[in-house]
């Protein structure tokens, strides 16, 4: 990887025991970091523990849960915080929500990011420091079978603007930066959502190659590490990362 060195930096990932987050702790402790993975599931964190060895350290919990944010914040005192838990909305038409699932999103995914982007902002982190956060590309395009999902992702991308440019006035020198993926059945959410659009008369699923965790992890890596790569969000597809207007 080009620019920054990410040897030796500590860094943490949210829902890193599979999909994306797995992908992205891999690719990050290949490239030498120290990877703090928080999910709920012991024994899949374990696994990725056994898989990547001491530079992955397994954290059991809820990562909407504020205390955790704050807690990891002031002990790890983190050079990159990746954002990434996020959970599956149930796969249905507007009027088969409640209100409840239409809303699993915003206490799940965006409830996440606004506190752990808070803590981050607050303790602060230190200047060079880089926040990353998972939106989607549903965020562009809507996404009509996920009740209140792309309306979540977009203002996750919101959120990291508004932290931009605290963290611009402010002097911090933190970089708040949001990736939009591709969707991809290359994860267990990303495959529920390709089989409900392909099994839905008159929706179709993303065209062309399909998105790898493998690849999700190269391109957050690479964002971490590449000084060039300086825009506030990126689409991210089996091409690479590109800018988002
Ligand atoms: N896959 C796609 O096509 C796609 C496209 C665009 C954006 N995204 C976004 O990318 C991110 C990762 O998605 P994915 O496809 O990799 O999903 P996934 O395979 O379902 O993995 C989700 C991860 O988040 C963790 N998680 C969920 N709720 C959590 C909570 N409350 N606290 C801590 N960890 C939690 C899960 O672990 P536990 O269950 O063990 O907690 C798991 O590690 C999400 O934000 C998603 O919205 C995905």
């Amino acid at each position: 990887m080009p620019g920054t060195d990410i040897t030796g930096a500590t860094a943490i990932v949210t829902g890193a025991s599979r999909g994306f987050g797995r992908g992205i702790a891999t690719a990050l402790t290949q490239a030498g970091a120290r990877v703090v993975g928080v999910a709920r599931d012991t024994g899949r964190l374990a696994e990725v523990r056994a898989a990547l060895g001491e530079a992955f350290i397994p954290v059991t919990g809820d990562a909407a849960d504020p205390d955790m944010a704050g807690r990891l914040v002031d002990e790890y005192r983190p050079g990159l915080l990746v954002l990434n838990a996020g959970a599956t909305p149930l796969p249905r038409t507007i009027q088969r929500h409640t209100w409840e699932t239409f809303g699993r999103n915003w206490e799940v995914d965006v409830r996440h990011v606004f506190g752990w982007v808070r803590e981050a902002l607050l303790a602060p982190l230190a200047p060079g420091s880089t926040v990353i956060t998972l939106s989607s590309g549903a965020a562009l395009n809507g996404s009509p079978l996920s009740g209140g999902y792309a309306g979540a992702k977009a203002t996750i991308r919101f959120i990291t603007s508004y932290a931009a440019a605290e963290s611009e006035r402010d002097g911090l020198g933190i970089r708040f930066v949001s990736v939009l993926p591709q969707l991809t059945a290359a994860t267990s959410l990303g495959a529920r959502y390709v089989a409900a659009y392909a099994a839905r008369a008159g929706a179709s699923g993303p065209s062309g190659a399909a998105l790898t965790t493998e690849q999700a992890g190269a391109a957050i890596a690479s964002l971490a590490a590449d000084p060039a790569l300086d825009q506030p969000a990126y689409l991210v597809t089996a091409a690479g990362l590109r800018p988002v207007a």
